[in-house]
């Protein structure tokens, strides 16, 4: 009886998901907003831009061009991906801006250090939870489209005279910068046996409580990629299932270096 009713409720969510996906239309990124979305990234050689529903492939094919990244453009229609390699083949960066012809739904994400998008909002909203679960520190640049209530770190308005759709010739740009999971508990190891840290995240931000001897801190901030930044000089780093406070600022000095673990409680 369950197994029917979840294959009855996945037959009645297949057909929004699918039309979210088919509404997305080809409509080109400016080739000025293609060049502030990668400056926005801070695109360099380092990088491997993916670029979801890549159309004619400018993103990946500037991305590669001009900042020397490697990129793979994700294209369901067969012709934008033709289209996209000889446009790469003609501006010499075949081998370093490649093309799929792929649902981007189905695209493993985790390669990109920086994803672009140009979608739709539910198409973005849809996307979201692969997009979190990405390693900390992945920059995604969206143009016009936000991702709901995951602000982002950054938005720009830029002019787009170019712009094929819209009365306004502006572009939103927005970049999120994906957090490391830090929310729960953690406990002071070694010589800080006994301290806790217990921190509530939503998305980029914390508030958090650090308990050492007889003192407690509230701790309030931002995460920056795999950083966590308090007010008042509060820094610490999370690398897996390890903490370590790297600025004490208001807290105790002695914290200074503490490493924690996840704990419970
Ligand atoms: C608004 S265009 C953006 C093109 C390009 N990224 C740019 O900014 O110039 C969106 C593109 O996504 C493609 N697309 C739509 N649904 C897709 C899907 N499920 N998987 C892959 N590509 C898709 C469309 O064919 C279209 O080329």
């Amino acid at each position: 009886m369950r197994i029917a009713l979840a294959a009855l409720a996945l037959c009645l969510a297949a057909p929004a998901a699918l039309r979210a996906q088919d509404e997305v239309p080809f409509v080109v990124t400016p080739d000025s907003v293609t060049l502030a979305m990668l400056q926005l990234a801070q695109v360099g050689p380092q990088d491997f831009v993916l670029d979801l529903g890549s159309g004619d492939g400018r993103i990946v094919i500037l991305a590669a061009r001009r900042f020397g990244a490697r990129g793979l453009g994700v294209e369901i229609v067969p012709e934008l991906v033709e289209r996209s390699r000889r446009n790469a083949a003609q501006a010499g960066v075949a081998e370093r801006a490649t093309f799929v012809e792929q649902d981007l739904f189905k695209t493993d994400l985790s390669p990109a250090s920086v994803i672009t998008m140009y979608l739709l909002q539910e198409v973005n909203l849809q996307l979201r939870p692969a997009l979190l679960a990405l390693q900390p520190g992945t920059r995604i640049v969206s143009h016009d489209w936000d991702l709901g209530d995951w602000r982002p770190d950054r938005s720009l308005t830029v002019d787009a005279p170019d712009k094929p759709v819209g009365r306004d010739k502006r572009s939103q740009l927005h970049l999120w910068v994906v957090p490391v999971r830090a929310d729960g508990a953690w406990c002071g190891t070694g010589a800080n046996h006994g301290a806790r840290l217990r921190l509530v995240q939503k998305y980029q931000v914390f508030d958090a409580t650090l308990a050492a001897g007889s003192t407690a801190q509230l701790l309030a901030g931002r995460i920056d990629g795999p950083r966590l930044r308090g007010a008042g000089g509060f820094e610490a780093t999370v690398n897996g299932a390890q903490l370590r406070i790297t600025q004490a600022g208001d807290a105790p000095a002695a914290l200074f270096g503490a490493e924690f673990e996840r704990c419970v409680g």
